[in-house]
């Protein structure tokens, strides 16, 4: 066993056992399931303040990516390529990547199971999965995605490829873009590349033949009244039909149909022609998480953490971080920016015998893209709380933050957010009030 001299290292180290093998078993000090967003920046913080060897992170996927660009890609401002990098060149040295996916959780007896049949334990564990798409819940989706054209969807890596093209290639009629009656990650992004494609089809001469609708299962434009204020206005410009309370049931792509519930009138559906259609998909919990029999779930599947800590309610040693989690505030990579900190403050107090200090409000962010030139930067916490970072009115269509989305947030992404050293605005936003008020 190895000990740094470092501050803090002392205290770890009392705490630690052998790292190599219990028993044949591979042990660690920090396991991390899931290397997307949450998985990578945890274990990347984790490695760097516990060493080499101590922390490791088990992810399926030899691709990692930055989904918030997939908005620019449907768009075509970015190409695919630049939303994704391979695992292998952004873990960092002494941080162990297993290739495989999670199979089973025992949080009994601290171990997990791969897909391969390794079992793996550990002192602390992170669970990072992220949310689950679910195509399967709208009857003809799958297909509809892969034989139809005209219908496609940011949120998967394959199916963002076909935005761009069926934009393009759109000549008028109803273009409809859906919102799923289920949580969801990033809640602005279906309504983010709808405003795009309006401007698309304006600059284009398609706008005054076509018929855009918003087909969405809540009962607003965006959860935050402040920011719904602002969006409603979009829609009012951009004469979009918003029809609320409708939940996309199926997809028909030989009728060119799609088939919503009227959630507000039980038993009634109906049917619309579509030329074009984004669909913002049904997501759920991981499998992995919804179908363990273990109490690490709430009832529908997420894992059940304490809001202000990301500590798991009965599991004092297993942190949650991101789209996996109960938290009640928006899933987004933004997010995961300052409970990357919590969860890792949060281990070291707990390897230290301290009692836990984090108080998450609940930060998380949506830029919502209204054009190809502007964007409204919402950022809000718990309840709706506003948590806004700039000194200026937020509410309003902006092309700084329009550049700060296009040009500024994937580089804070690659070289600080995967490398566990970006926690948010939060540290800007502390100076910048100081030096509003000294
Ligand atoms: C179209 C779109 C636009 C978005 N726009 C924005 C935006 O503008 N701003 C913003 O902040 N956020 C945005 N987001 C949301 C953001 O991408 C997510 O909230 C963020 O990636 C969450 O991180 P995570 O680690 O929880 O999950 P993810 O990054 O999704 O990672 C989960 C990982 O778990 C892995 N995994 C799954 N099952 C298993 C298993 N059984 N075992 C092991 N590993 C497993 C997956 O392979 C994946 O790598 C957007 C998302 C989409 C789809
Ligand atoms: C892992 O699980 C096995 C049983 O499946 C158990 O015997 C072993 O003690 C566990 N390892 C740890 C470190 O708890
Ligand atoms: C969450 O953690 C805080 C701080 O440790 C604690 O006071 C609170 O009771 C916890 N909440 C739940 C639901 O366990
Ligand atoms: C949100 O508001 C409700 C009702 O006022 C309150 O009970 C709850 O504690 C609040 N949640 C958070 C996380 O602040």
């Amino acid at each position: 066993m190895t000990t740094k001299a470092v501050t803090g290292a002392c205290v770890l180290a009392q705490f630690s056992r052998s790292y190599a093998t219990q028993g044949g078993m591979k042990h660690y000090k920090v396991l991390v399931a899931g290397g997307g967003t949450g998985g990578l920046a945890v274990g990347a913080r984790a490695r760097r303040s516990l060493g080499a060897g101590q922390v490791a992170v088990v992810e399926p996927s030899k691709e990692h990516f930055y989904q918030p660009l997939w908005t620019l890609v449907g768009a075509g401002m970015k190409r695919p390529e630049q939303s994704m990098a391979l695992m292998k060149d952004l873990v960092p040295s002494g941080l162990d990547l297993f290739e495989q996916g999670v199979r089973e959780f025992d949080p009994d007896k601290n171990n997990i199971t791969l897909t391969n049949g390794e079992k793996i334990s550990y002192d602390y564990l992170v669970v990072a999965l992220g949310i689950q798409l679910d195509l399967n819940k709208v009857e003809g989706l799958v297909d509809a995605l892969k034989e139809d054209k005209t219908v496609c969807t940011n949120y998967h890596r394959d199916h963002v490829k076909k935005t761009f093209p069926a934009i393009q290639s759109f000549k008028g009629g109803n273009a409809i873009f859906t919102f799923p009656n289920t949580p969801i990650k990033c809640a602005g992004a279906p309504q983010k590349i709808m405003y795009l494609a309006e401007d698309y089809w304006k600059r284009h001469g398609v706008k005054d033949r076509s018929n855009i609708m918003y087909q969405t299962a809540l009962s607003v434009i965006f959860g935050v009244p402040k920011y719904a204020a602002s969006l409603m206005k979009v829609v009012e410009r951009k004469n979009i039909v918003l029809n609320l309370r409708r939940s996309l049931t199926s997809v028909d792509h030989m009728k060119k149909t799609a088939t919503f519930d009227l959630l507000d009138k039980k038993g009634e559906k109906e049917t619309i022609n579509y030329d074009f259609l984004h669909v913002g998909p049904p997501q759920c919990a991981p499998d992995v998480l919804r179908n363990s029999a273990t109490p690490l779930v709430d009832v529908d599947g997420f894992l059940d953490v304490n809001l202000s800590n990301c500590q798991h309610i009965k599991y004092p040693n297993i942190f949650g971080i991101g789209d996996c989690t109960n938290i009640p505030t928006s899933k987004t990579a933004a997010a995961v920016a300052p409970q990357t900190k919590i969860v890792m403050t949060g281990i070291s107090e707990m390897m230290a015998g301290k009692p836990l200090s984090s108080k998450y409000n609940g930060y998380t962010s949506c830029p919502l893209i209204t054009d190809y030139n502007h964007c409204i930067l919402a950022e809000f916490g718990f309840n709706g709380s506003i948590l806004e970072t700039f000194p200026v009115e937020q509410g309003k269509e902006r092309q700084t933050m329009f550049y700060l989305k296009k040009y500024i947030m994937p580089q804070i992404y690659w070289n600080m957010m995967t490398k566990g050293v970006w926690n948010g605005p939060a540290t800007y936003r502390y100076i910048m009030h100081l030096g509003m008020c000294c």
